[in-house]
């Protein structure tokens, strides 16, 4: 799409916005894990406040393109906190107050000229219960092209996107009828129809999985491992044998909102460097 990384108004160039050779403010360990020309996203110093409540202690993190990041960690740790940073969906939460930086492609999301609008555009989320809208299938992917004013073939976009989402065969013969008459399953995949509709980069899952029973949870979890062929996947999941499966890398926040490690999946599961990671991840606790 002709929008590219464009989050302003403004021509601007995005991906030029980090000075070569910044230094990097290393207060997690792993910082460097990611090299700057695989980082789509990365917090720097990222902070987020609800009222008085410390939600996010300062994230320094990087993630990598075309791979599929998971976020685990125990309830309350802040996970959907920072994955609603990465395109501003806690603008919508009022008591939300965010500190440092998240930036995508080098460029501050939190600056004054990025329109959260483009932003989404670019950085799709799938939440944990599907949640399709009353509409047709069809009409549920075509909506948001719709609303952007697309100019390519709606029809054509329509079908990439549920052959994207692993639904085509399954539903079309009967794009007229409503989303919400799916499965539970088929919602989902549906839901990651529209996300992928608009031609994000970066696709963001909060326990996309959850409310699924184990065959429709296969699905997704193949999904997930097409889609980061083509797209950036950063995915939130209570689920440690889902993250160790489908991803390749995780970030392990513990609880009071700190990201204590960041690593190969492989690695985190095999050989965590932090001992509270390895009670957590053996189950000792969480
Ligand atoms: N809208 C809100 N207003 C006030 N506090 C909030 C709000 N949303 C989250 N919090 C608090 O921020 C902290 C982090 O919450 P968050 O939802 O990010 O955790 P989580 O790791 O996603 O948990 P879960 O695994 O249960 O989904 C928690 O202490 C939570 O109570
Ligand atoms: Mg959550």
């Amino acid at each position: 799409m002709s929008d590219s990384h464009s989050l302003t108004d403004e021509p601007t160039d995005a991906t030029d916005d980090t000075a070569p050779g910044e230094t990097i403010d290393d207060t997690t360990p792993s910082i460097q894990e990611t090299p700057e020309r695989d980082t789509v996203i990365e917090a720097k110093d990222l902070t987020v406040h609800y009222g008085d409540v410390e939600a996010l202690k300062p994230v320094n993190v990087r993630l990598p393109e075309r791979k599929v990041t998971a976020i685990i960690g125990p309830s309350g740790c802040g996970k959907s906190t920072f994955l609603r940073c990465i395109n501003r969906m806690n603008d919508m939460v009022d008591a939300a107050r965010i500190g440092g930086e998240l930036r995508y492609r080098g460029t501050n999301v939190y600056g004054g000229d990025v329109d959260p609008v483009a932003l989404r555009r670019r950085i799709g989320m799938v939440f944990q219960k599907p949640n399709p809208f009353p509409k047709s299938i069809y009409d549920n992917v075509a909506y948001g092209l719709k609303i952007q004013g697309y100019d390519g073939d709606i029809d054509e976009r329509v079908e990439e996107a549920l052959r994207g989402a692993a639904l085509w065969d399954e539903v079309k013969d009967q794009l007229d009828e409503s989303g919400l008459d799916l499965s539970g399953g088929q919602q989902q995949r549906l839901c990651i129809a529209r996300a992928i509709a608009p031609d994000p980069e970066v696709i963001l899952m909060d326990e996309p999985a959850s409310a699924l029973d184990p065959v429709a949870t296969a699905k997704v979890e193949d999904l997930i491992d097409e889609l980061a062929e083509s797209y950036t996947v950063i995915i939130v999941t209570h689920n440690m044998q889902q993250a160790a499966r489908i991803s390749d890398k995780t970030a392990v926040f513990l609880t009071g909102g700190r990201l204590v490690e960041f690593g190969d999946t492989n690695r985190i599961f095999e050989n965590p460097e932090n001992q509270r990671v390895e009670d957590y991840i053996t189950g000792k606790f969480g």
